[in-house]
């Protein structure tokens, strides 16, 4: 059987390495595999940070991939023999005005409805276990279960580990999905090569909705979510800056500060939809530095190293949508939005299993790309 992958991100990455560990003969199609909203991530692996309200099956989804992380980090370091940057250290979210801090009460409140473990500190704890934080934080939560790896290793990784495995790169953008009567059948690539298959699978992140020749009702509705990150690093020999991911909600915006073991430190992310837009822009550094400085105020000593922007690919219930499609032999992994690291195990082996099953597993069901079936019927062309 003949897998071809559209996208070499890390959900194409992890779906084509699993799928080929099951003995599919596999193919990737991407100019540059490796690349993709991964290279910009922090690599928070947060199922329990990030909870939303109304987002309980994601949650499941969530928690059964960060479940994974651990063996799948040492499955995937042994079959690659490079690191990957997991780190079990915890999260610390913080409030920094009563606003925040009523915020994190109500998520606390839905972490106990969902049985999931966090303990509420006060300021003065949470200072105590990260001296870096400002005298002014109200209180937080502590989530010893959410860890963090680095995307960038993790895609270096899986690229050694899909060449291992026997995966096939075509390093060229894949021009337009090929139809043989009512199935796909394949792409052709920019060059005009036609590459055929028994079965595609569209994982081109925030690109996936836009791919040539797939129709329209199966088409992901997905779109672009621009995020700019910093990254900074702590001067070695560092003495301990953070030893944990510390997050807040400032002015109703997300920012985060993910330590690396190696002394970088991850700063991010702006939220915003601005279509295929990736500047990264003077207002969007100033109100990540402004809102961590107000965090962690040691942070304006640090080098910062990078700035750069990339894109997630948001759906409309910001779940991902894993599996068959209406169209025989087109499958999707996409649509990942917040979660593309943190879901990449559990994606990969749920494409691996019904490629070569037809069986999706029971975890990936309610992620089917068919309960967006109606809504893209009636969307305007
Ligand atoms: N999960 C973090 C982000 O998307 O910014």
């Amino acid at each position: 059987m003949h897998v071809l992958i559209i996208g070499g991100g890390v959900i194409g990455l992890a779906t084509a390495w699993r799928t080929a560990l099951r003995g599919a003969r596999v193919a990737v199609v991407d100019p540059a595999p490796g690349g993709g909203a991964a290279q910009v991530a922090a690599g928070m692996l947060a199922a329990v940070t990030e909870l939303h309200y109304g987002e309980e099956s994601l949650l499941a989804l969530n928690l059964a991939s960060a479940r994974r992380y651990p063996a799948f980090t040492a499955e995937l370091e042994d079959a690659s023999g490079l690191g990957t940057g997991y780190r079990a250290c915890g999260t610390l979210a913080v409030a920094l005005d009563a606003d925040d801090r009523a915020h994190l009460r109500e998520l606390h409140a839905l972490h106990r409805r969902c049985g999931l473990e966090s303990a509420w500190l006060t300021g003065r704890e949470c200072r105590r276990l990260e001296p870096m934080l400002a005298p002014g934080v109200r209180g937080g939560l502590r989530v010893d279960g959410d860890h963090q790896t680095d995307p960038r290793r993790l895609t270096a990784a899986l690229l050694a580990a899909c060449e291992r495995a026997g995966v096939r790169f075509v390093r060229q953008r894949a021009e337009r999905l090929s139809l043989s009567g009512d199935r796909a059948a394949g792409v052709v690539l920019a060059d005009g090569t036609a590459l055929e298959a028994d079965q595609v699978v569209l994982a081109a992140g925030s690109e996936s909705g836009r791919l040539a020749g797939v129709p329209r009702e199966v088409l992901p509705p997905v779109r672009p979510v621009k995020g700019q990150v910093l990254r900074l690093r702590i001067p070695g020999p560092y003495a301990p800056f953070l030893s944990r991911t510390v997050r807040a909600l400032v002015r109703g915006g997300h920012v985060y500060l993910v330590p690396r073991a190696d002394g970088e430190l991850v700063l991010g992310a702006t939220s915003e939809e601005q279509g295929w837009d990736t500047t990264v822009t003077a207002g969007g550094v100033y109100e990540l530095l402004r809102d961590a400085h107000e965090l962690v105020p040691g942070i304006t000593e640090l080098p910062l190293v990078e700035t750069r922007a990339g894109l997630r690919p948001g759906s409309p219930d910001n779940a991902p949508l894993l599996g068959p499609t209406a169209l025989p032999g087109l499958h999707l992994a996409t649509g990942h939005h917040r979660n593309g690291v943190l879901l990449a195990p559990v994606t990969g082996d749920a494409l691996a299993q019904v490629l070569t099953t037809g069986e999706l597993p029971e975890e990936a069901r309610p992620f089917t790309p068919r309960r967006f079936d109606r809504t893209l019927q009636e969307s305007p062309v």
